[in-house]
Parts: structure tokens; C-alpha cells; sequence
């Protein structure tokens, strides 16, 4: 049985992989992983293949050993594995409860790493592997420090992986949008000190499309948007002492006005 796994389906661009990846008829089921049972269910009406719902919190120490065994006894051949799950929150880093932080790393950081790791057995040539990182993934990121020390992580990871899965023959790609029109913001933005420019935002199917583009390319990171793909080129020669200060003078704090 061929499959798609992908977590973070309940919304937002997790939820735009399973549109997208069942257009191709290549599956015979999509399981999709979130906590929200009833809306990773409410995906069947919407898709042809089948779902099959694993209701889960990505950040349980058990999670990752319950997929190893559903997929044990399924026996499965994954040809895509999406990481979709994760959140941020802007603030001052002192500002939030160390209990947040450990949290989003457990998400953001070790939900990637354990999901890949158990899904990797079932993985044959031409499977792939999409990472949800973030244009954050690109330099340090002030007021929401350790949300992008997680996606350097994802983007780090993901690179590596790819190269040491090519004799295998299985692809890995780091997916690097910068602000995306999903739920995250819902959870990312909370009262405090600090003012959140969001200047503009890129559609979930935008991003999707573009990584299911740069996949078929070969390439290892996916940016959507030209201007963005230029400057995360900038990103890479500037000094990031030098972005760092860009991002702060368009992210003041209040207490600067
Ligand atoms: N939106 C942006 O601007 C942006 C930009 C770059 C990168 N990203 C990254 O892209 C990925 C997708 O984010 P999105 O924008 O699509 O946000 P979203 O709509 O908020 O989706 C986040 C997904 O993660 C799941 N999730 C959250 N906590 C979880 C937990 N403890 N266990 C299992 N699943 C959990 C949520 O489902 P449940 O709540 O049902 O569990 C949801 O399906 C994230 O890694 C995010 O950091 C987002």
C-alpha cells in the first residue's frame, strides 16, 4: 500500500499538502496527523484517496513510538513524508514561560526528527521528504528567537538528510515561505511589548505548489516569491549582525516608539 503521512493536516499548509499530494493519484491512503480529530476526518469529503486519521500530540513522549507501531503492522511504502506541525510565538525571549519554549523545541525540533526517523524504514527510492522550516531558518531572528533557532534546526537538518539519503535515492527539501496565511498567527501573536509588522503574506497553496516544483527540480530548500528568493540570497552574504538590525527597526518594540 502506497501513502502519504503528513503531519500538521488540520490546517494551514500541512492541510494544503494533502490537497495537493492527493491531485496526483499516487496514493492509496493519506494519514494525516494533528490533534484536531474531527478536522483531519472532515479531510475525506475533500480528497479521493483515502484518509486515515492519526490523532495525535506530536509533542507526547509516546507519539512517535504509537506511528512506529501502526506502521509496523500496516507495513506500508511511504513515498511522501510532510513535516507540517509546529508554532511560534513573538515576544521578548525572557517574556514567556520556559515551559513554552520547551514545548515548541519538542514540536518544532524533536516531532521532526522522531516522525522522520520511524518513517524512514518504509521509504523506498523516489520517496520524498518535505521539512517545514521557514525563511526564519535564514539568519537569527530577534522577538521570536527560539521559533527560528528551531527552524535553522529543521533547515540543517533537512539539507544534511539529503545528502545522505541520495544513494537511496529518497529526496529531502527544507520548506523556507516567509509569512504564510495560515492559523499560525493566531497562536504566534499575543499582548506584549513587542509590534508585529506582518507586511504581507503568501497563500498555503502558493507555497505548496513552488515546493512541489523545487522537489521535481532536485533542489534541497524552496522559497517561494522571487523577491524573497533574492533576498534570502542577501541573507546568506550580508553580515547577520546587519539583516538583524533590519528586522528589529520593522519589528520595534513599543517601548522604542
Ligand atoms: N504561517 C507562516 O507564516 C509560516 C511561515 C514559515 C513556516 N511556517 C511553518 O510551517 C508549518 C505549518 O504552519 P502553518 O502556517 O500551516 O500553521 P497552522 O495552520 O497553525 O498549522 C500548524 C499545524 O500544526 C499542528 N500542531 C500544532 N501543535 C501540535 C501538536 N502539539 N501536536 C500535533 N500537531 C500539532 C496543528 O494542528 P492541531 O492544532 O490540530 O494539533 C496544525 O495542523 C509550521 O512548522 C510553521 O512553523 C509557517
Amino acid at each position: 500500500m502506497k501513502i502519504a503521512v503528513i503531519t500538521g493536516a488540520s490546517s494551514g499548509m500541512g492541510k494544503q499538502f494533502v490537497l495537493a499530494l492527493d491531485k496526483s493519484f499516487s496514493y492509496d491512503e493519506i494519514w494525516v496527523i494533528a490533534r484536531r480529530e474531527e478536522r483531519l476526518k472532515a479531510l475525506q469529503s475533500d480528497v479521493k484517496a483515502r484518509i486515515r486519521a492519526v490523532p495525535m500530540d506530536l509533542t507526547d513522549e509516546a507519539a512517535a513510538e504509537r506511528l512506529a507501531s501502526v506502521l509496523k503492522e500496516t507495513q506500508p511504502e511511504i513515498k511522501t513524508l510532510v513535516n507540517a506541525s509546529g508554532y511560534g510565538k513573538f515576544d521578548e525571549f525572557a517574556n514567556l514561560p520556559l515551559e513554552v519554549y520547551d514545548d515548541m523545541i519538542d514540536l518544532n525540533v524533536k516531532a521532526y526528527v522522531a516522525v522522520t526517523y520511524v518513517c524512514l524504514p518504509y521509504m523506498k527510492k523516489g520517496s520524498e521528504i518535505y521539512q517545514l522550516a521557514s525563511y526564519s531558518a535564514f539568519i537569527p531572528v530577534p522577538y521570536i528567537n527560539i521559533y527560528a533557532a528551531t527552524k535553522a534546526f529543521v533547515l540543517s537538518f533537512s539539507r544534511a538528510l539529503n545528502v545522505e539519503l541520495k544513494d537511496r535515492g529518497i529526496k529531502v527539501i527544507a520548506v523556507c515561505p516567509y509569512w504564510v496565511k495560515t492559523e499560525f498567527f493566531d497562536r504566534a501573536v499575543t499582548e506584549n511589548k513587542v509590534v508585529n509588522r506582518i507586511d504581507r503574506y503568501h497563500e498555503p497553496e502558493k507555497v505548496v505548489a513552488r515546493a512541489l516544483r523545487d522537489m521535481k527540480r532536485g533542489k534541497d530548500v524552496s522559497v517561494v516569491g522571487a523577491s524573497d528568493r533574492f533576498r534570502a540570497f542577501f541573507m546568506k552574504v550580508l553580515p547577520h549582525r546587519f539583516a538583524m538590525k533590519i528586522w528589529v527597526k520593522q519589528q520595534k518594540k513599543n517601548t522604542d516608539k
